[in-house]
């Protein structure tokens, strides 16, 4: 009898203490940290915290890329912060590309809606994997890893994507070495590119340097 009397302060104060932490919803007011953004108050919480309806339309087409991505990462979607894990709407036109990138916060889950998809990523070694995936089939990108999706054939695809990590980050290649002030003699000297192909990209771009 004794043991079990024992046990119950303690199973009442963990069940209390787990309580407090179900939730942290963003108080995006303040920044962002490597621990997340600090939490609203519990008393200013409600139900739509905890839905995020951007994801049920197409997203807008940008015409350089033919794709729209649409992030419900946790500066959209509040409810996210502290719980690891976030989503994304990809809308490909035919022929639209995510254009070479990697995610350096977060391992990416992309499960297609409809549509053809080739997707690929680069590993750590050097090693390519690509794959086409259909409607209902799904694929990963390791976390950091440089990465593509490419709508396969005639038609536009949609995808949504999930994230181990509420703030996945996005680092988009070409748009960090054209679309920045990445001197051009820095780039060509680091990448081995030729500096006609450098400033030409940059025009596309809008990169300076
Ligand atoms: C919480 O709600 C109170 C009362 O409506 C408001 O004054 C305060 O700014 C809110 N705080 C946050 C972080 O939303
Ligand atoms: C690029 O621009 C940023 C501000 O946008 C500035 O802080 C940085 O020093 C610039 N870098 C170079 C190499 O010009």
């Amino acid at each position: 009898m004794l043991p079990i009397l024992f046990l119950i302060p303690l199973l009442l104060s963990t069940t209390s203490h787990a309580s407090v932490q179900d939730f942290c919803v963003a108080d995006t007011t303040a920044s962002d940290t490597p621990a997340g953004f600090p939490c609203k108050p519990e008393a200013n919480v409600t139900s739509s915290d905890f839905v995020y309806t951007g994801l049920s339309v197409p997203g807008k087409i940008i015409d350089l890329i033919n794709a729209a991505v649409t992030p419900a990462f946790v500066t959209q979607f509040p409810g996210l912060n502290g719980l690891g894990l976030s989503a994304l709407r990809l809308d490909l036109g035919p022929g639209g590309v995510v254009p070479l990138h990697s995610h350096p916060g977060a391992t990416e889950l992309l499960i297609v809606k409809s549509g053809h998809i080739t997707a690929g990523f680069v590993s750590s070694a050097n090693s390519v994997y690509i794959a086409t995936v259909k409607t209902g089939e799904l694929m990963i990108f390791p976390q950091g890893l440089l990465h593509f999706q490419v709508a396969a054939g005639k038609k536009g695809a949609v995808a949504f994507a999930f994230f181990s990590s509420p703030n996945p980050g996005l680092q988009i290649l070409d748009f960090a070495l054209f679309a920045s002030n990445f001197s051009t003699p820095l780039i060509a000297k680091t990448t081995f590119l030729d500096p006609e192909l450098i400033k030409k990209l940059k025009g596309v771009l809008g990169g300076s340097g």
